[in-house]
């Protein structure tokens, strides 16, 4: 049988072109409020793909209107981290050499440099910039982050500043300075709009909400949807591009099983391609899901390995019942002294970022990682 070389499906990385299900509700509800200088912050879960989103939108907007910087902060631990990862984002647009050289030339500790590489892509001379050795302090990194962000105001009208996985920034032990400053930007800077994402809902809600702290009712926030109808579709078409049938239903128990997450659901017919399959069906969809879960059993070994006994019973609680879970029969039936051991291990559990809670419902957790989920609930079926 011959094997087709290009698989319709992706997954772990943000998405685009063919792999990529546009959401054109919600591009036009967010392009709205960016291009009226309303501030805004996407919530929804991981893997739910707010990073493609937000790059496909950024491009269109660029397309026409605006242009953008694109700051990812995953993986920042300090401000020198996330000063680095905004040089990164200014380095990534080479089209304003000229813009960011008069913005340099008044910020003396980065110096840029314009190399004598032609590059082959644009024909222009390539440029770059390094920051001054000399700066070493927490205090010159904080200036200098200051210096960027007004900086911001010299790159011309209809700037947008995207900030990606957000809530890092509360991470960083600074009494809320960064917190603070970017607010105050945000408010200063009239020609950007900022657009934030964040994956953990208790902690977004929490800048936006509580009236103590510097972003306070200061942007507008959108709970990133799940898709309708159409991403069965167009599941369904990628499918029959290759000359594979897929049952609708199929596809329907496997948005539901995987909490509708378009990385796992990507993943999962990633797999069923792989496999050759030429039909596909819920038990195809089963099997499928099998193998996945079974390749990470490694990984929710060791992380069971490192909770409390109340932590482990009280994942397997949520992962099997997930609805009505401070019922006191449910709580027997998994060995949980009572209510308030429940909270406190629901609390470390969200801390660790392996539950977190759903929408506005008490009683009701979901997990980060929907795999998870399933690999609790099988291996320890009775
Ligand atoms: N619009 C989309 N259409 C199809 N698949 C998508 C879409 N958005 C996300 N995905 C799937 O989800 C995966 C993760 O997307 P990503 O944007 O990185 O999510 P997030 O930033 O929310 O963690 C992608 O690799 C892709 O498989
Ligand atoms: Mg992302």
């Amino acid at each position: 049988m011959s094997k087709l070389p290009i698989n319709p499906f992706k997954f772990g990385d943000p998405v685009e072109g063919d792999y990529y299900l546009p959401r054109p509700d919600l591009e036009n509800l967010v392009s709205q409020f960016l291009v009226n200088r309303i501030h805004v912050v996407l919530i929804g879960p991981r893997r739910f793909g707010k990073t493609s989103f937000l790059l496909n939108l950024l491009k269109k907007l660029s397309e026409r209107s605006h242009s953008y910087i694109f700051v990812d902060i995953f993986n920042i631990t300090s401000h020198r981290d996330f000063l680095h990862q905004m040089l990164r984002a200014l380095k990534a647009r080479a089209s304003w050499k000229d813009a960011l050289k008069s913005m340099f030339a008044t910020i003396n500790k980065i110096r840029p440099k314009v190399s004598t590489q032609l590059d082959a892509n644009t024909g222009q001379h390539s440029f770059d910039f390094t920051l001054d050795t000399a700066v070493s302090s927490e205090s010159d990194v904080k200036e200098l982050i200051q210096d960027l962000l007004s900086g911001l105001g010299k790159l011309g009208t209809g700037l947008i500043l995207a900030i990606d996985e957000f809530q890092k920034i509360t991470e960083i032990d600074d009494g809320g300075w960064l917190e603070a400053t970017l607010r105050t930007y945000m408010q200063q800077l009239r020609n950007v709009s900022f657009i934030f994402t964040g994956s953990r809902r208790s902690v977004i809600y929490d800048m936006l909400n509580n009236h103590s702290r510097p972003l306070y009712k200061f942007c507008q926030p959108i709970e990133f949807p799940s898709f309708g109808d159409e991403f069965t579709y167009w599941v369904l078409k990628r499918f029959e591009d290759v000359g594979i049938k897929c049952d609708p239903i199929a596809i329907k128990h496997l948005r539901k099983i995987v909490q509708d997450t378009p990385n796992y659901v990507q993943m999962v017919c990633f797999h069923l391609v792989a496999l050759g399959k030429e039909v596909i069906t819920i038990e195809e969809v089963n099997n499928a899901l099998k193998i996945v879960v079974q390749q990470n059993a490694y990984a929710y070994q060791t992380l069971l390995s490192t909770l409390t006994p109340t932590q482990q019973r009280t994942l397997r609680l949520a992962a099997k019942e997930g609805k009505q879970i401070f019922s006191k029969e449910i709580l027997r039936k998994y060995e949980i002294s009572g209510g308030p051991a429940l909270s406190s291990a629901i609390k470390s559990l969200k801390d660790k970022e392996i539950l977190d809670e759903e929408g506005a419902g008490r009683g009701t957790v979901i997990f980060d990682d929907p795999l998870f989920a399933i690999w609790l609930r099988t291996s320890f079926d009775d």
